[in-house]
């Protein structure tokens, strides 16, 4: 019988020697992050298969009010906004889940062309062949991708009149840095376009907190399952019933943070390491920054965006944002 320990030693030994166990950017990504301090998973790794189900609950959550907002922003505002987007030849939806928030703006943008982008490969399959049913005159072009760290289109979509749809305050996801970032990329892609972007506003506590934190806790599930998706993607031994959701408001840093609080101390291992966490130790799995809309406004003028519009929600909670390249 040979001990646990030995056996990671040899499975390490052998990533080492043999190129084909060679371990993914996926896999270096989570190892690295996991040996932090304080460990961090990216929330990319939240969107598996179950995580998306999971997402698209949550937004059906009375806590949960971003997606209501933006959706009375688009159904009372839509023409303004289409009016002041122009003409649409292609739609690229950023990140585009169950394609439904694209959907919807079809009849008023009327693009030629929609392109939805999203890492959930399974899941955008399953939406666009609905579409497909659905719009038979649409080109859908589905791109399984992690736009996170480049954005290349394939060169059938063509270079005019493009218009970036991000919506869902999913920009919120990354820091002001990685966001401005982001919005240099996006515009880079659309000399002459446009984009459409939602954005979660900065509100009391007593709001923020419950939409990341609700009564059926479904959030946590979400936030939980992460573990489950870390586990099969670097093969680690994550106890899901060891860990707890936090969520909490930042105010200094203007971010709602999620995290993964170890309930007792605790190791992790996959092959090639492991990781000590004592108890009450966290995971931070996302933070989701709320903006001012001065302060958005502010981060796309500084991106090199002009034209700045934007429309609110009758509570002032969330804004819709279009904006020129
Ligand atoms: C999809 C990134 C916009 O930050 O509100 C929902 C993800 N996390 N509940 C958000 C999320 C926890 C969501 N975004």
């Amino acid at each position: 019988m040979v001990s646990p320990s030995a056996v990671l030693a040899h499975t390490a030994q052998e990533y080492q020697a043999r190129p084909s166990l060679a371990l993914s950017a996926e896999q270096v990504e989570l190892r690295d992050g996991l040996l932090d301090h304080p460990a961090h998973i990216d929330p990319k790794f939240l969107y598996d298969a179950l995580g998306s189900s999971l997402f698209t609950a949550i937004t059906q959550l009375p806590e949960y009010y971003p997606t209501r907002c933006e959706a009375e922003i688009f159904e009372r505002h839509g023409q303004d906004i289409a009016r002041h987007i122009g003409p649409v030849q292609s739609m690229i939806d950023l990140g585009a889940g169950d394609c439904v928030k694209a959907e919807r703006l079809f009849a008023s943008l009327r693009p030629r062309h929609y392109v939805p982008i999203d890492i959930s490969a399974d899941y955008l399959e399953t939406a666009v062949r609905r579409l497909r049913l659905s719009y038979p005159d649409l080109r859908v072009t589905a791109i399984g991708q992690d736009f996170s760290q480049a954005l290349a289109l394939p060169a059938e979509i063509p270079a005019e009149q493009r218009l970036f749809f991000y919506p869902g305050s999913s920009i919120g996801n990354l820091s002001p840095d990685d966001a401005h970032a982001m919005l240099q990329r996006i515009r880079a892609q659309c000399d002459g376009g446009g984009l459409l972007v939602g954005v979660d506003r900065v509100k009391p506590r007593q709001v923020l907190e419950p939409a990341y934190d609700d009564a059926l806790h479904l959030t946590a599930a979400f936030n939980l399952n992460l573990l489950r998706h870390v586990n099969q993607v670097l093969d680690a031994d994550f106890n899901v019933d060891d860990w707890r959701h936090v969520a909490l408001f930042n105010a200094a840093r203007s971010r709602i943070e999620m995290h993964l609080e170890a309930q007792r101390a605790l190791r992790v291992a996959w092959p090639g390491g492991t990781r000590d966490f004592s108890a009450g130790e966290r995971i931070h799995t996302e933070n989701s920054y709320k903006f001012t809309p001065q302060a958005f406004s502010d981060l796309l003028q500084s991106a090199g965006y002009r034209d700045v519009a934007h429309w609110s929600d009758s509570r002032g909670w969330f804004s819709v944002f279009s904006a020129r390249a």
